[in-house]
């Protein structure tokens, strides 16, 4: 019953920095990170050993059965507190649903998806706010713990360090080809698992091997959120898109023509601070915008761990981690994308 789902549903991020700057900044020593870095979430310290993630994501459903739409959302909201280094704690739910439109058991199954999600990620859901609203939509807000020494920032990129991205593309391109019916079902099945998919074990290998800086991949695609990486880190991103993993048949759908406009909206943000490589295969530029929905983490590591750092990825159900590039520092444009 949607037009876009999941991240593919939000403003677009030129839009969003116009009104961002309407917004005061408040200066107080113990916001450690603001929204002027543009990151995945608030940063309050509580005092020298304890500082509070805080944020929320909601969006419109990704797929039909509401179970499944609840795990997804909920695994996309405590995202960004993994990104960050953090251990989500607690959360409230923020939901709006049309009571007249659909059975109350569809509610239920939402909330049930979403509570399932949050207790495996050994947060619990403590309360929440409802507005009758169509079409649907569901998130988390969600407060997570982290030591202030310790927080994870897009801002941590180093040159010389490499990248890791750890879950494939293609949650875009595969949820509209859903809608046009031209996906496989091993294609959503594999979209739909990567989504439920908890960057739990991400957090836990980059706070193992002292990551500094990383983002989730989310609404603004892989290059909008490098880029935003790259500016907050004042370094350059390098990234080979034919080393991305993507998801089933993402790459021939792309191919055929099946490109969601969230992806034109992403290039148009982007495009200013981006280079790309004369030879770059127009299908792959695409997918480098292409919107994902609770995506995997850009992780920034010191190149002398990132071996290390893939394997234990890999041996921990990130299966399709790998390089996908380096950090340079500051050239003419924050982002080159290469074949
Ligand atoms: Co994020
Ligand atoms: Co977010
Ligand atoms: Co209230």
């Amino acid at each position: 019953m949607v037009e876009t789902g999941g991240c593919s549903a939000k403003i677009s991020p030129k839009q969003l920095d116009e009104i961002l700057k309407y917004l005061p900044l408040y200066t107080d020593p113990d916001i450690l990170v603001n929204i002027n870095t543009h990151d995945d979430a608030g940063v309050y310290r509580v005092n020298n050993d304890l500082a509070l993630v805080f944020t929320t994501d909601f969006f419109p459903p990704v797929c039909s059965d509401p179970y499944e739409f609840g795990q997804i959302a909920a695994a996309n909201s405590l995202s960004d507190v993994y990104a960050m280094g953090g251990t989500p704690v607690i959360a409230l739910n923020i939901m709006m649903f049309p009571s007249a439109k659909l059975p109350v058991e569809a509610y239920v199954d939402i909330l049930k998806g979403g509570s399932d999600t949050a207790f495996q990620a050994g947060a619990r859901i403590i309360g929440g706010h409802t507005i009758d609203d169509f079409p649907p939509k569901y998130g988390l807000a969600v407060v997570g713990y982290v030591h202030p020494d310790n927080i994870i920032t897009n801002a941590g990129a180093r040159p010389g360090d490499s990248l890791i991205l750890t879950k494939p593309l293609g949650t875009g391109v595969i949820l509209a080809g859903q809608k046009l019916g031209i996906a496989s079902d091993d294609d959503i099945n594999e979209a739909k698992t990567q989504m439920k998919l908890l960057n739990l074990t991400g957090a836990e290998v980059m706070k193992k091997y002292n990551i500094r800086g990383a983002t989730d991949i989310t609404g603004f695609g892989l290059a909008g959120h490098a880029l935003k990486m790259a500016r907050a880190s004042n370094v350059t991103f390098k990234i080979n898109m034919k080393s991305v993993p993507l998801i089933g048949n993402t790459y021939s759908m792309v191919e055929g023509g099946c490109i969601p406009s969230a992806s034109f909206r992403n290039l148009d943000y982007s495009e200013k601070d981006t280079f790309f490589a004369s030879d770059l295969d127009y299908s792959l530029k695409m997918i480098a915008f292409d919107a994902q929905t609770s995506g995997g983490l850009l992780i920034s590591a010191p190149s002398g761990l990132t071996d290390m750092i893939i394997s234990e990825l890999q041996d921990n159900g990130l299966q399709n981690s790998k390089v996908i590039g380096r950090v340079k520092e500051p050239e003419k444009k924050l982002l080159y994308l290469n074949n």
